[in-house]
């Protein structure tokens, strides 16, 4: 037990947990946030070394990559699609593991294909190009386990290729779409079971879902839950729910290239994956505490990880004490203060920088330079 110097006392936000033999200090992740900070190849900047060496001294238990790329198309994003992108993740993976305790997780996806103007839908995707992408994340997790990452997490929510499968709205006729959720699971369970034969039992293989869309005829909780439960079977080691951020509620079918300036990952189902700060704490957590009971209920002890608005470690512990998440999943509160972690666990919370949740790091990450905090007067 930690007990801070001011009154409040973290009975388990400062305990370790072991997933699959992987240790974590703490319940503290570093949701994962794309960084943008990446050549026009997809490979890592040295600035991109510094941002999660940084981020990794404030002491998270593990701290989740933003997506990382596994399909070698052309896409403005860090990759793994190739084995020239391993060292410079080695080097920041050995740099980290040797000065901190924190787990370092690569968060691998691939997306349906897209130009200007135009986005493939879920019913054009043709067999192959799925029995392709199941390849890439087969190659894309050994390179990240040869790159000495703790931990791999397949990305299936948000606007990802497996996100769309899984989606409510996959009217693909035949064995990978429509009605039957066995039928819109089955890419994201090949996939896994590709990348678990590939890895081995002993490895850590987390998943990301949605575990509502907010989009009309998305997927809701009555989905998820059983999505999740079926995850949890197979043998995911651990579940994060996330929700929303669907290109279906953007403004347009290329939202970086048509209509610029406006805000990112726009509309409803945007602001619900990234809530800002007019939306109430712990937005989204409800979903998360659904979903975590459903794995219980099917007799699973899953570790379920929960995002969204975790804004004081005081939250983070009662969501803990509540039972609702098993990991705090904080992500723009550790861009505004990568030390949030550390500073919660000396009792010196009184000094930890507000994250102001505008948005504007993801603005920043996606236009340049990089998912830092336009509050910083230095790039942190
Ligand atoms: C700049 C930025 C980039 C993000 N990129 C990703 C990503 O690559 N993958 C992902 O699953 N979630 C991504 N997210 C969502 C976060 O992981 C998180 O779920 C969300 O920001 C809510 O948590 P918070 O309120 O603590 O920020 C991103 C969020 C931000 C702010």
């Amino acid at each position: 037990m930690v007990k801070a110097k001011q009154d409040t006392v973290y009975e388990l936000l400062f305990t370790p947990i072991t997933i699959n033999g992987m240790e974590l200090e703490n319940r503290i992740v570093m949701a994962p946030a794309h960084e943008g900070m990446m050549d026009e190849e997809g490979y890592i900047t040295p600035a991109y070394n510094d941002y999660y060496f940084r981020r990794a001294q404030g002491g998270p238990g593990m701290i989740v990559l933003g997506g990382i790329l596994v399909n070698p198309r052309r896409f403005p994003a860090p990759r793994l699609s190739d084995d020239k992108c391993v060292p410079a993740y080695k080097n920041m993976i050995g740099r980290i593991h040797s000065e901190t305790n924190t787990k370092m997780v690569a968060q691998l996806y691939d997306l349906l294909k897209s130009a200007r103007g135009w986005r493939q839908s879920v019913e054009e995707v043709p067999i192959e190009q799925m029995k392709q992408s199941i390849d890439f994340f087969e190659s894309g997790a050994i390179r990240a386990r040869e790159a000495g990452f703790d931990a791999v997490e397949i990305h299936a929510a948000h606007g990802v290729l497996q996100a769309d499968f899984l989606s409510l709205k996959n009217k693909r006729k035949g064995e990978y779409g429509g009605k039957k959720l066995e039928n819109r699971m089955r890419l994201t369970v090949e996939v896994y079971e590709r990348v678990r034969k590939a890895l081995g039992k002993d490895y850590p293989i987390g998943i990301r879902i949605n575990g509502d869309e907010f989009i009309t005829g998305g997927t809701t909780m009555t989905q998820s839950t059983a999505t999740a439960a079926k995850l949890a079977e197979l043998g995911l080691d651990y579940i994060s729910v996330s929700v929303g951020g669907k290109y279906d509620d953007s403004y347009g079918a290329d939202p970086w290239g048509l209509a610029f300036p406006y805000p990112p990952w726009g509309g409803y189902s945007g602001f619900r994956c990234m809530p800002e700060k007019y939306m109430p704490e712990a937005t989204n957590i409800y979903i998360a505490e659904a979903i975590r009971k459903a794995v219980r209920d099917a007799g699973y002890d899953t570790p379920i990880m929960g995002a969204g608005r975790i804004t004081t470690p005081k939250l983070a512990e009662k969501l803990l004490q509540e039972e609702r998440i098993d990991l705090a999943g904080v992500c723009r509160q550790i861009i505004r203060d990568p030390d949030w972690p550390k500073k919660a666990k000396e009792g010196r919370e009184k000094e930890i920088k507000k994250c102001a949740y505008c948005n504007n790091c993801i603005e920043t990450a996606t236009v340049g330079p990089g998912g830092y905090c336009k509050l910083d007067k230095e790039k942190i």
